[in-house]
């Protein structure tokens, strides 16, 4: 039975492919399958039941679903009110949180009843995924029990959709949510990917780009409101509240009013009639996303205003319904002077917000790109996180890779976010990590969370490059716990991707893992980021931004490169981080070779740890970079035929084109350099004079 059905799930189903892996490991479960008792009739519970009829539909007879308790051994699934009222007991009162779930296995009269009990309705749904994916990953039984909560109350997706049916920066397709300036009338597919979301726990997604362009600044109007909340409405029965981003000059756009001015009374009240009118419309609805003041958008610097007198003023509106308000910081002057040293980008989201600390509202959030600059391959943590002591933050991650090979290249992205969320701010001594200040608890923040742009489009995978759902996957996952390893992730996402063959396992977790440093490798070197081609952001051009307007430089002269961020010498950067923190990166001896060029100018014969020069070091990764994207590439061949056709060929059809992109970039990178330098690769490989 297991290798008929072995191939017959596609790249469409993702990690939801119900594909028994390992008979044995189920035999621990299978007596508890014949009964499903639940007691409520909520669509949220009703949507987890349906999910694991159709997980254990081809693995058992039918269960039968019940509103009692059996003479048998069965499995039962609901609140802990629910729970509590069919007499069980079990002590989880304190320790469930509303999402948090517990699965064990407790006495009714003779039986054992395998109990899924949620902190709430969310908590059920999760609590099945949870059984679902350790079945399907071939963990025991014994393992799975567990009592398990978020660390993070909002874990949300960004969808950079515009309603023309494009995707800002999207590489997997059309938007599933519009075409034609309208939104789609078939919502199947976004069911589909409702079911996704939830069974990695997302629980809101905003469905339009941060870039609010003319159309979708009528989102918030009765010409597309109701659309919205049948989109809403199908998120809704899988625990996923629906926000909109939100265009800042929308009273002036389509209000009629002279206008947006956060302070003016009109504006005000113009905010708090939208908010009004859709609630009536979304009951729930999460709130909205703001990019004001940020590469063109509008915002309350028009007015003399700052941050907080824009955010409040739609806090406010949002209020009396629960809703929030996500502020971004990305904001920076993006029209500077290339001729101006003395200004730096990566300084600006602290020095704009960190004034304001203490100046929001509660139901206000910070949204803040783990690096200073831009989502680059590699970059510090931005200084913020350790210094808004009373203001909510959440962490804002890139999973659609337009830095980081645009889904044509391997990028397994949760190592880089792991580090951002591990690292220590020293915020408020040792142990001052980053997942503790988006989480909330080091500053007793109201609200935590982390936050993804997704990856996503109508592709047959989804994401594109099929590997790439690993991103999405781990994404969920990570905002969940932030404690999960990158290895535990990746393995988990393996077998219930492919299934568990050890073979495959073998091949594609190490595969995962050191895909994000291969990718570094043949790009742009410790730290500096960027050297792409200006505009869509692929493919090497080692001074496509070098004359630009956006401030992102990386200084290559005849001499050396990088950019001197100290306080001594350079931007004065460093000093927006907390001690020890700072002066690790001010000096150069104590600074991370990974980051060298992001901190500091350096000459080519500077000395690295690895007791390399750094032009040395160029080169060598360099080609270093593209003999092991070659050997991913061989690597994959091998498993032919023990992954389905589809995936396969889709997969192979991308490292073709990542090994000779990769090539690419090596050449132009190493010629670049050497030609700047003239000093020759010690081992005397293929450069072009
Ligand atoms: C990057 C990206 C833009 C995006 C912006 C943002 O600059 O290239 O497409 O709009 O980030 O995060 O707002």
């Amino acid at each position: 039975m297991i290798s008929e059905r072995k191939f017959a799930a596609s790249m469409y189903d993702c990690w939801l492919k119900y594909v028994l892996c390992d008979d044995k490991v189920f035999d621990g479960y299978k007596d508890y399958f014949k009964y499903i008792v639940v007691k409520s009739s909520d669509r949220i519970i009703n949507n987890a039941v349906e999910e694991l009829k159709k997980a254990l539909s081809s693995i058992v007879e039918e269960a039968e679903v019940l509103d009692y308790m059996p003479k048998s051994n069965c499995i039962f699934i609901g609140t802990l009110d629910d729970f509590k009222a069919e007499g069980l007991k079990v002590d989880l009162e304190r320790k469930l949180k509303s999402e948090g779930f517990a699965l064990n296995v407790v006495k009714k009269d003779n039986h054992n009843v395998l109990s899924i009990i949620g902190g709430s309705e969310k908590g059920v749904l999760y609590g099945v995924f949870h059984i679902i994916r350790s079945i399907f990953s071939g963990k025991s039984l014994e393992d799975a029990l567990c009592i398990d909560n978020p660390q993070n109350d909002f874990r949300i997706l960004n969808h950079w959709d515009n309603m023309d049916g494009n995707i800002e920066r999207g590489y997997a397709g059309k938007s599933i949510f519009f075409k034609d300036n309208r939104i789609v009338d078939d919502l199947s597919r976004i069911k589909d990917y409702a079911r996704l979301l939830a069974s990695i726990a997302v629980n809101g997604v905003v469905i339009n780009n941060v870039n609010v362009h003319e159309q979708e600044t009528k989102l918030i109007t009765d010409e597309f409101l109701p659309d919205v909340a049948r989109i809403a409405d199908v998120f809704r029965g899988y625990g996923i509240k629906t926000y909109l981003s939100i265009n800042f000059a929308s009273p002036v756009e389509i209000g009629g009013l002279s206008t947006a001015d956060p302070l003016n009374d009109e504006v005000k009240k113009w905010w708090k009639d939208v908010a009004s009118k859709i609630y009536s419309y979304i009951p729930d609805f999460g709130g909205f996303l703001v990019k004001a003041d940020s590469e063109f958008r509008p915002g309350p610097f028009t007015y003399g205003r700052n941050h907080a007198d824009g955010a409040n003023m739609l806090a406010e509106a949002l209020k009396p319904y629960g809703g929030i308000v996500i502020w971004r910081t990305f904001v920076y002057n993006c029209m500077v002077d290339w001729r101006d040293r003395s200004t730096d980008r990566a300084k600006a989201a602290y020095d704009n917000f960190k004034p304001l600390d203490g100046k929001f509202m509660d139901n206000v959030v910070l949204q803040v790109k783990n690096g200073p600059m831009d989502f680059q391959i590699r970059e510090p943590i931005t200084p913020l996180f350790g210094a808004m002591e009373k203001t909510n933050v959440f962490m804002e991650f890139q999973i659609t890779q337009e830095y980081t090979g645009q889904q044509k290249h391997l990028c397994y992205l949760v190592p880089l976010w792991k580090e951002a969320l591990d690292f220590d701010t020293f915020a408020k001594g040792e142990g001052s990590f980053v997942k503790k200040v988006v989480n909330g608890s080091l500053f007793g923040s109201e609200h935590g969370g982390i936050v993804g742009v997704a990856n996503i489009g109508d592709s047959a995978s989804w994401t594109g490059h099929p590997l790439a759902q690993s991103n999405l996957y781990g994404f969920g996952r990570l905002a969940w716990n932030p404690d999960f390893s990158s290895r535990e992730i990746a393995e988990e996402w393996v077998r219930l991707t492919f299934g568990c063959d050890e073979d495959v396992l073998n091949t594609v977790v190490p595969m995962l893992l050191e895909s994000r440093e291969i990718y570094e490798e043949y790009t742009s070197p410790l730290g500096i980021g960027w050297m792409v081609n200006p505009g869509h952001h692929y493919g090497p051009n080692i001074d496509g931004y070098e004359y630009s307007h956006w401030g992102t430089y990386h200084y290559a002269d005849f001499k050396g490169i990088g950019v001197d961020r100290t306080v001594e010498t350079g931007t004065g950067y460093t000093a927006q981080y907390k001690e020890p923190v700072a002066k690790m990166y001010e000096n150069i001896d104590t600074c991370p070779d990974e980051f060298l060029l992001f901190f500091h100018h350096v000459p080519y014969s500077h000395k690295l740890k690895s007791g390399k020069t750094v032009i040395q070091h160029i080169y060598d990764t360099h080609f270093e970079g593209v003999e092991r994207a070659e050997k991913m590439r061989e690597a994959w061949i091998k498993l032919k035929g023990k992954i389905d056709d589809e995936t396969y060929k889709a997969v192979l059809e991308r490292f073709d084109i990542q090994v000779v992109d990769a090539k690419e970039w090596r050449d132009v990178v190493n010629t670049y350099f050497y030609r700047k330098t003239g000093i020759k690769d010690e081992h005397g490989r293929k450069i072009y004079e």
